[in-house]
Protein backbone atom coordinates (compact mmCIF):
# COMPACT_ATOMS: atom_id res chain seq x y z
CA UNK A 1 0.00 0.00 0.00
CA UNK A 2 1.16 3.41 -1.14
CA UNK A 3 1.46 6.34 1.70
CA UNK A 4 -0.34 8.90 -0.61
CA UNK A 5 0.01 12.27 1.76
CA UNK A 6 3.27 14.30 1.43
CA UNK A 7 5.32 15.17 4.94
CA UNK A 8 6.26 18.33 5.36
CA UNK A 9 9.35 18.54 7.34
CA UNK A 10 10.33 21.86 8.71
CA UNK A 11 13.75 21.34 9.24
CA UNK A 12 16.47 24.00 10.39
CA UNK A 13 18.29 25.48 7.62
CA UNK A 14 22.02 24.63 9.10
CA UNK A 15 23.68 27.32 7.42
CA UNK A 16 22.25 29.91 9.70
CA UNK A 17 18.89 32.07 9.94
CA UNK A 18 16.18 30.61 8.09
CA UNK A 19 13.92 27.87 8.42
CA UNK A 20 13.22 26.11 5.17
CA UNK A 21 10.84 23.19 4.63
CA UNK A 22 11.80 19.99 3.20
CA UNK A 23 9.41 17.76 1.56
CA UNK A 24 10.22 14.63 3.05
CA UNK A 25 10.18 11.52 0.53
CA UNK A 26 6.48 9.47 1.42
CA UNK A 27 9.40 6.80 0.62
CA UNK A 28 11.10 7.18 3.64
CA UNK A 29 8.17 7.07 5.83
CA UNK A 30 6.97 3.74 3.59
CA UNK A 31 10.31 2.17 4.51
CA UNK A 32 9.63 2.67 8.19
CA UNK A 33 6.13 1.33 8.21
CA UNK A 34 6.65 -1.60 5.69
CA UNK A 35 6.18 -5.00 7.53
CA UNK A 36 4.42 -3.24 10.87
CA UNK A 37 1.58 -2.22 9.15
CA UNK A 38 -2.04 -3.18 11.19
CA UNK A 39 0.75 -3.68 14.26
CA UNK A 40 0.14 -1.38 16.72
CA UNK A 41 2.46 -2.68 19.35
CA UNK A 42 5.05 -1.45 16.75
CA UNK A 43 4.38 2.06 17.54
CA UNK A 44 6.97 3.06 19.70
CA UNK A 45 9.49 1.51 17.53
CA UNK A 46 8.10 2.87 14.46
CA UNK A 47 8.23 6.23 16.36
CA UNK A 48 11.99 5.66 17.03
CA UNK A 49 12.52 5.45 13.70
CA UNK A 50 10.70 8.47 12.79
CA UNK A 51 12.80 10.23 15.56
CA UNK A 52 16.33 9.11 14.18
CA UNK A 53 14.87 9.96 10.51
CA UNK A 54 13.99 13.58 11.21
CA UNK A 55 15.06 14.58 14.36
CA UNK A 56 11.74 15.02 15.81
CA UNK A 57 8.22 13.46 15.42
CA UNK A 58 6.50 15.69 12.55
CA UNK A 59 2.64 16.07 13.31
CA UNK A 60 2.05 14.36 9.89
CA UNK A 61 3.54 11.27 10.34
CA UNK A 62 1.56 11.08 13.78
CA UNK A 63 -1.36 10.97 11.41
CA UNK A 64 0.22 8.60 8.91
CA UNK A 65 1.92 6.41 11.75
CA UNK A 66 -2.13 6.22 12.87
CA UNK A 67 -3.24 4.93 10.28
CA UNK A 68 -0.79 2.36 8.99
CA UNK A 69 -0.56 0.93 12.26
CA UNK A 70 -4.17 1.38 13.31
CA UNK A 71 -3.77 3.08 16.42
CA UNK A 72 -5.87 6.00 17.43
CA UNK A 73 -4.23 9.50 17.01
CA UNK A 74 -4.22 10.63 20.41
CA UNK A 75 -2.38 7.75 21.68
CA UNK A 76 0.26 8.27 19.11
CA UNK A 77 0.33 11.98 20.50
CA UNK A 78 0.51 10.40 23.86
CA UNK A 79 3.27 8.19 22.93
CA UNK A 80 5.44 11.00 21.54
CA UNK A 81 5.03 13.07 24.10
CA UNK A 82 5.21 10.93 27.02
CA UNK A 83 8.42 9.71 25.86
CA UNK A 84 11.63 11.81 26.25
CA UNK A 85 13.42 10.39 23.74
CA UNK A 86 10.54 11.60 21.37
CA UNK A 87 10.74 15.55 20.35
CA UNK A 88 7.67 17.03 18.96
CA UNK A 89 9.80 19.88 18.19
CA UNK A 90 13.07 19.83 15.73
CA UNK A 91 16.02 19.93 17.32
CA UNK A 92 19.09 22.16 16.98
CA UNK A 93 21.99 21.00 15.36
CA UNK A 94 24.04 20.30 18.40
CA UNK A 95 22.22 18.88 21.71
CA UNK A 96 23.63 19.34 24.62
CA UNK A 97 22.26 17.62 27.87
CA UNK A 98 22.82 19.10 31.40
CA UNK A 99 22.27 16.49 34.26
CA UNK A 100 20.59 17.74 37.17
CA UNK A 101 20.41 14.20 39.15
CA UNK A 102 21.32 14.12 42.84
CA UNK A 103 25.03 13.45 42.45
CA UNK A 104 25.67 15.80 39.62
CA UNK A 105 23.74 18.43 41.49
CA UNK A 106 25.86 18.17 44.72
CA UNK A 107 28.85 18.79 42.60
CA UNK A 108 27.33 21.92 40.98
CA UNK A 109 25.37 20.91 38.26
CA UNK A 110 23.35 23.97 38.17
CA UNK A 111 26.38 26.23 37.72
CA UNK A 112 25.76 24.50 34.36
CA UNK A 113 22.93 25.73 33.16
CA UNK A 114 23.51 29.26 34.15
CA UNK A 115 26.60 29.16 31.76
CA UNK A 116 24.56 27.46 28.97
CA UNK A 117 21.96 30.31 29.64
CA UNK A 118 24.23 33.14 29.79
CA UNK A 119 26.11 31.79 26.79
CA UNK A 120 23.78 31.01 24.75
CA UNK A 121 20.42 32.61 26.07
CA UNK A 122 18.36 29.72 26.02
CA UNK A 123 16.55 27.83 29.02
CA UNK A 124 16.57 24.25 29.25
CA UNK A 125 14.44 22.64 26.49
CA UNK A 126 14.96 25.39 24.33
CA UNK A 127 16.80 26.51 20.96
CA UNK A 128 19.10 28.87 19.71
CA UNK A 129 17.34 30.94 17.17
CA UNK A 130 20.47 29.98 14.89
CA UNK A 131 19.06 26.59 15.20
CA UNK A 132 22.72 25.93 16.90
CA UNK A 133 21.98 24.46 19.62
CA UNK A 134 19.29 22.35 22.03
CA UNK A 135 19.83 22.23 25.58
CA UNK A 136 18.05 19.64 27.83
CA UNK A 137 18.23 18.91 31.13
CA UNK A 138 17.77 15.06 32.72
CA UNK A 139 17.99 13.40 35.98
CA UNK A 140 21.13 11.18 35.68
CA UNK A 141 23.05 9.96 32.84
CA UNK A 142 24.39 6.73 34.89
CA UNK A 143 27.94 8.47 35.19
CA UNK A 144 27.45 9.56 39.03
CA UNK A 145 30.85 9.41 40.19
CA UNK A 146 32.16 11.61 37.16
CA UNK A 147 29.90 14.41 37.96
CA UNK A 148 29.04 17.07 37.04
CA UNK A 149 28.43 15.76 33.94
CA UNK A 150 27.44 17.51 30.33
CA UNK A 151 26.55 15.11 26.92
CA UNK A 152 27.58 17.18 23.77
CA UNK A 153 25.66 15.45 20.69
CA UNK A 154 26.43 11.86 22.37
CA UNK A 155 29.61 12.28 23.87
CA UNK A 156 30.14 12.71 27.51
CA UNK A 157 32.31 15.18 29.36
CA UNK A 158 32.82 14.60 33.06
CA UNK A 159 34.09 16.43 36.11
CA UNK A 160 32.46 19.88 33.97
CA UNK A 161 32.84 23.67 35.40
CA UNK A 162 31.47 26.66 33.92
CA UNK A 163 34.93 27.71 31.61
CA UNK A 164 35.38 24.29 30.36
CA UNK A 165 32.01 24.02 29.23
CA UNK A 166 31.96 27.71 27.74
CA UNK A 167 34.64 26.60 26.06
CA UNK A 168 33.53 23.68 24.14
CA UNK A 169 30.42 25.69 23.33
CA UNK A 170 32.96 28.12 21.72
CA UNK A 171 34.77 25.14 20.14
CA UNK A 172 31.61 23.87 18.72
CA UNK A 173 30.56 27.24 17.23
CA UNK A 174 34.16 28.28 15.57
CA UNK A 175 33.86 24.39 14.21
CA UNK A 176 30.74 24.92 12.79
CA UNK A 177 31.97 28.35 11.10
CA UNK A 178 34.51 27.02 9.67
CA UNK A 179 32.29 24.32 8.32
CA UNK A 180 30.12 26.67 6.77
CA UNK A 181 33.16 28.38 5.07
CA UNK A 182 34.53 25.88 3.57
CA UNK A 183 31.43 24.61 2.55
S1 LIG B 1 23.39 12.22 38.74
FE1 LIG B 1 24.47 13.01 37.02
S2 LIG B 1 25.20 11.21 36.06
FE2 LIG B 1 24.00 10.46 37.70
Amino acid sequence: MIITSLLQVKHRDHTGLHMRELTMSVKSLDVIVEGRRSQPQQLIEVLQDVQDLCGYIPRESMITVSKELGVPLIEVYRVASFYKAFSLVPSGKHVITVCLGTACHVRGARRMVDQVAGQLGVSPGGTTSDGLFTVECVNCLGACALGPVVVLDGVYYDKMTPRKLSRLIDSVRAADSEGRANA
